[in-house]
C-alpha cells in the first residue's frame, strides 16, 4: 500500500498535519527573535502549512524538507516557501537558519533528541528548533500496541520525553502540549477526509487498501488512542 499517498489524502483538508490548534501555535513561537532577513527550516514539513504560517508571522524565509510527492504537492499552496523533495535524513542544506522545524516527523531522526543532533549545525548561533513529538499519556495496554503495531518503546511518557530539559547542547526553553480538542480535530477530519475520499472514487486501484486502513486508523483513535497518546510542542535555543 501507498501509505504516503494515504496520508497526503487524509490530510489534505486539514491546517498542520499534526494535533496542533494554528492559535496556539502562534503563541509558542511569538517571541521567537526572527526577521525579515532570517531563514527558517521545517524537515518533514508536510503540506508547508507551519512553516508558510511562521513565514508570514515573521516575514522571513522558509525551506522545507518533504518525501511525499502528495505532500510536495500540497506545498504548492504556499507559494511563499521553498520545498526540497529528498529525505531529511541525508539532504544537503545550507546551514544559518534562525529556527528549525520536526514536528510529527521526530521518526525520521530516531526521536527528539536525533531531530536536535539533526538540527544543531544547520542552525546560526543561538538559533532555535521547535520539536513535535508524541508520547504515551498513560502507559498503553497490549491491545492498543497491537492496534498500533509498535512496542511500547517506540514512545516515553512525557517526562522521558522532556528529560534532560538542557541536551544536545541546545537550552530547552518552553513546551505546549496537546489538548483533547486538538486531537478531537485533527484525527477528526483525517477519518472524515478519508471516508469522503473512498466514497467518491469506488474504482481507485487503492480503493480496497485505503478503505482496510482506514477503519484501522480511525478504530486505533477510538480504541485507545485517544487515552494513551499525547503531542507536545518543545522550545529550544541552541
Ligand atoms: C506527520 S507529518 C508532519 C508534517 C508537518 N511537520 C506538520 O506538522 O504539519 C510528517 C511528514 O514527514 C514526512 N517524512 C517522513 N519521512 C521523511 C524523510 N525521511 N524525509 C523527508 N520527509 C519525511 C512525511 O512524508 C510527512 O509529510
Amino acid at each position: 500500500m501507498d501509505l504516503a499517498r494515504f496520508s497526503a489524502l487524509a490530510h489534505r483538508w486539514h491546517d498542520f498535519c499534526s494535533p496542533v490548534d494554528p492559535d496556539r501555535f502562534d503563541r509558542m513561537i511569538a517571541r521567537l527573535p526572527i526577521g525579515a532577513e532570517d531563514r527558517v527550516l521545517d524537515l518533514g514539513c508536510g503540506n508547508g502549512a507551519m512553516l508558510a504560517r511562521v513565514c508570514r508571522s515573521f516575514g522571513a524565509r522558509g525551506e522545507g524538507v518533504e518525501q511525499s510527492l502528495g505532500m510536495m504537492e500540497a506545498c504548492r499552496n504556499h507559494p511563499e516557501i521553498e520545498v526540497f523533495s529528498g529525505d531529511a535524513n541525508n539532504i544537503t542544506l545550507t546551514p544559518g537558519y534562525a529556527l528549525g522545524l520536526v514536528v510529527g516527523a521526530t521518526h525520521i531522526f530516531g526521536g527528539l533528541e536525533g531531530s536536535l543532533a539533526r538540527l544543531a549545525p544547520l542552525l546560526a548561533p543561538g538559533g532555535h528548533a521547535l520539536i513535535g513529538q508524541v508520547f504515551w499519556k498513560k502507559p498503553p495496554s497490549e491491545a492498543f500496541l497491537r492496534l498500533l503495531g509498535a512496542p511500547k518503546e517506540v514512545f516515553s511518557d512525557l517526562d522521558g520525553t522532556l528529560q534532560p530539559l538542557d541536551r544536545a547542547g541546545f537550552r530547552f526553553l518552553r513546551a505546549q502540549v496537546s489538548g483533547e480538542l486538538e486531537w478531537d480535530a485533527y484525527e477528526g477530519l483525517y477519518h472524515q477526509s478519508m471516508e469522503a475520499w473512498l466514497r467518491d472514487h469506488p474504482d481507485d486501484p487503492d480503493q480496497t487498501a485505503f478503505t482496510q486502513r482506514f477503519l484501522d486508523v480511525r478504530r486505533r483513535y477510538w480504541e485507545g488512542g485517544r487515552d494513551y497518546l499525547g503531542f507536545v510542542l518543545a522550545l529550544y535555543r541552541l
